[in-house]
């Protein structure tokens, strides 16, 4: 086995899939029936859940003009408004709020677990949703984005407290052939039995390199750090640093 490279012998339709897996940004005219969509999301509804709490729900998005007004906290992704079946991902403490109520019991002051407990939940959902999807050949891409504005968000899909969304999903059948962007060394990914630190750091080299070949490849500008350079870019200054505070307006503590 290359150091680099994961390789085995076993493989099975879902491995295919999603070793063939990148995300789509383009759209064909194909409709997404809502045949496929409660396929999709009947399966992802089978996802492993923390204490079978189900402390998530699901907006499907069609309706063109929703799209729009989603959009446009998310940057103006015009993927948003181009694909043809959108899904918000939420973390749902509703329930859970109204199980506590009957015992007399508030979810005021729900700590970090819970919230994080809600968020996962919702996030299995959604990878389970993406990989049902792929099965029927639907692909689309996931939209971090929505967190941009979580109040705007929750105003346009009607999320009430204790609601709040995790992330979106654009899904269409494609209409592009992206190359896959490779992926870091999983000799520093995957350790066995114990951690190993170094090995860890010392993908960040050939990783930079390996991507920055990548973006030349498809004619996308990048530095000589590439990976490095964008993570430093986009994260050292914190972003979406207001969004503690705006979780706990929408009734999640994570404290
Ligand atoms: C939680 C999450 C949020 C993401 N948010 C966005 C987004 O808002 N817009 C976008 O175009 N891609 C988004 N992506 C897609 C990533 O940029 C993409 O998965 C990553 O660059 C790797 O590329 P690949 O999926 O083609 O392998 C998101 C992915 C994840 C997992």
């Amino acid at each position: 086995m290359s150091p680099d490279t994961l390789s085995s012998e076993i493989t099975s339709e879902t491995i295919e899939a999603l070793l063939n897996r990148r995300s789509i940004r383009k759209y064909a005219d194909t409709p997404v029936t809502d045949d496929h969509v409660n396929a999709i999301l009947g399966a992802a509804l089978r996802a492993p859940t923390s204490s079978n709490v189900q402390a998530y729900s699901v907006v499907v998005v069609r309706d063109p003009a929703i799209k729009e007004e989603i959009a446009v906290p998310c940057g103006n992704q015009q993927h948003i408004v181009s694909c043809p079946v959108f899904l918000a991902f939420l973390a749902d403490l509703t329930r859970i709020e109204a199980a506590f109520q009957r015992h007399g019991h508030t979810a005021d002051n729900n700590n970090l677990e819970m919230g994080l407990v809600a968020t996962i939940d919702a996030a299995l959902v959604g990878m389970s949703a993406y990989v049902a999807a792929e099965s029927l050949g639907i692909q689309g891409v996931m939209i971090g984005a929505v967190r941009n504005d979580p109040e705007k968000i929750a105003e346009i899909l009607g999320l009430p407290n204790r609601v709040y969304a995790v992330f979106g999903m654009c899904l269409g059948f494609p209409d592009q052939a992206p190359k896959q962007k490779p992926r870091m060394p999983v000799s520093g990914i995957v350790h066995h039995d114990r951690y190993d630190a170094d090995a860890s750091l010392a993908v960040l080299d050939p990783y930079n390199a390996q991507l920055r070949a990548h973006y030349e490849a498809i004619g996308k500008e990048t530095t000589a750090d590439s990976w490095s350079d964008e993570v430093d870019a986009k994260l050292s200054a914190k972003a979406r640093d207001g969004l503690r505070a705006a979780l706990k307006a929408r009734g999640f503590d994570f404290s």
